[in-house]
């Protein structure tokens, strides 16, 4: 689209109580900023970020994140100029470096801007493109709402636009207002060059509002077409609350996109997904379990309370309360309760219980049994553990890394292995048994009244 977009991004997020800046502040793994600018992405290659405050944080993961996206110079950064110019309006305005064109708007490559809060996470393109197809001179986006708390209330007069009011300034009556600016407004950039000027600081937060641009415009004859939208897409993130609130949202979508692609969920309402999780094939979710990162999941069933980090997981079944660690690969496997595996990749293997598997490779036809553990750090760096096919370890079993077992092996129950085992080997390591003759009643000797009456 023919439309130059910029993400409004500046604002100290005061209202949030954090050392992180608002907009990086996460909803299902995601930056709240890097939501609006996917979003800006699809539909514009001339998208502009404002920002001042944590700046230098902001940027630094803005230009990992979008790297390509910046080197072909669809995204620009601009400093507002804070000192001088706080506010909405502020925020597009070049600001005292650029003298007598301070107050004058950045330049855009297209004519019309569509401007965006960068505290808006759950907004969609379609909605956005939909709203730029409106041929008003300036489009502006309005929620009704039975709490307005917190939002700039918009006064209406026979469903025409007057003004915008903010909270911090209006009157009583004012504030019973339920239509509110949702905060997305597109326009010609001649409006911006005429009225962004005259915008002042004269309220109750000395702040330079880019709604005083609609009023002027209106003023000037200007057609403004107010939109009504849905909160579900509009809302504003201010406080953890709305965060949280915002994340349901976000949430929501997430499972119902995951259903539509086939994936089974019980009680879908106790699963949490991250934005970059992907499935295929036939998955069942059950309730309570979290998958995290960029995972993946095929063909598997995921049983109660495990939690996924940041791994692929194909044709296996895992849990209940199994946790799968970053970087682990497990395919064609059974996956039991309290097992937690880590950077290991298991093919065909069966795993029952209270296992852990750390910096691993394990083969087809292996069995894990239960309480067995890859010592795999020794308190100065990791060592890996390699697992040939069909091998038997038996319970509770200490795997001493740096080690390489290699196929048709069997390792006795409660061993402690420290070396390599080759082929076909079994090994064993642990004390032969003693059997004490009536060493119990040489122990317990006031029981030896007990023995004798047997
Ligand atoms: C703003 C609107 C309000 C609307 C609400 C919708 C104004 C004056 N008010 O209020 O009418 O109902 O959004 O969510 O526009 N920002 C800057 N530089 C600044 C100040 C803010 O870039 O100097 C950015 C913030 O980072 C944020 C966005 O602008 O992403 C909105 O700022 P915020 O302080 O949250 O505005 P609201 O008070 O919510
Ligand atoms: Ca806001």
């Amino acid at each position: 689209m023919n439309v130059s977009v910029v993400i409004l991004a500046a604002g100290a997020g005061t209202r949030m109580k954090s050392h992180i800046p608002k907009v990086l502040h996460k909803i299902c793994g995601k930056e709240m900023l890097f939501y609006s600018i996917d979003e800006a992405l699809k539909i514009s290659d001339d998208v502009h970020i404002v920002l001042f405050h944590q700046e230098n944080v902001i940027k630094e993961r803005l230009l990992c994140a979008y790297k390509q996206a910046y080197a072909d110079g669809a995204l620009h950064f601009h400093l507002q100029d804070h000192a001088h110019y706080p506010g909405t309006g502020g925020a597009l305005m070049q600001g005292q470096n650029a003298g007598a064109n301070a107050k004058k708007p950045f330049c855009y490559q297209y004519d019309e801007i569509l401007i965006l809060n960068g505290d808006m996470p759950l907004v969609c393109s379609q909605t956005l493109k939909s709203l730029c197809q409106n041929k008003a001179q300036i489009v502006m986006s309005v929620l009704h709402l039975q709490n307005p708390d917190g939002y700039g209330r918009v006064v209406m007069e026979s469903g025409v636009v007057q003004r915008i009011i903010e909270q911090k300034d209006a009157k009583e009556s004012e504030l019973l207002v339920k239509d509110v600016n949702a905060g997305v407004y597109k326009l010609h950039k001649s409006i911006l060059d005429l009225y962004l000027p005259q915008v002042g600081n004269a309220n109750n937060q000395q702040e330079f509002y880019l709604t005083d641009v609609v009023f002027y415009a209106k003023e000037n004859g200007i057609e403004i077409a107010a939109l009504e939208v849905k909160e579900e897409e509009f809302m504003g993130v201010n406080s953890k609350i709305q965060l949280a609130c915002a994340q349901e949202i976000m949430l929501q979508r997430l499972r119902e996109r995951a259903m539509e692609q086939g994936v089974i969920m019980h009680l879908p309402h106790t699963i949490y997904l991250e934005s970059n999780v992907t499935f295929s094939g036939e998955c069942i979710i059950e309730q309570g379990v979290q998958i995290l990162g960029d995972s993946h999941i095929s063909d598997s069933h995921i049983k109660a309370h495990s939690v996924i980090e940041q791994s692929i997981i194909e044709s296996s079944d895992v849990g209940p309360l199994a946790h799968i660690r970053p970087k682990s690969h497990i395919k064609n496997t059974h996956i039991g309760n309290f097992v937690e595996t880590k950077s290991s990749t298991l093919r065909g293997v069966k795993v029952g219980h209270l296992s852990y598997l750390g910096d691993c490779e394990i083969d087809e036809g292996s069995n894990i049994g239960a309480g067995v553990i890859t010592c795999n750090y020794d308190g100065k760096a990791k060592h890996k553990t390699t697992i040939g096919k069909s091998v038997f370890v038996g319970s509770d079993v200490q795997l001493i890394a740096p080690l390489n077992i290699e196929s048709n092996v069997l390792i006795g129950a409660g061993s402690t292995i420290t070396k390599d085992i080759e082929y076909g080997d079994l090994a064993l390591s642990r004390v032969a048994q003693q059997n004490i003759k009536d060493g119990f009643f040489k122990f317990f000797s006031d029981k030896n009244e007990e023995k004798k009456e047997q």
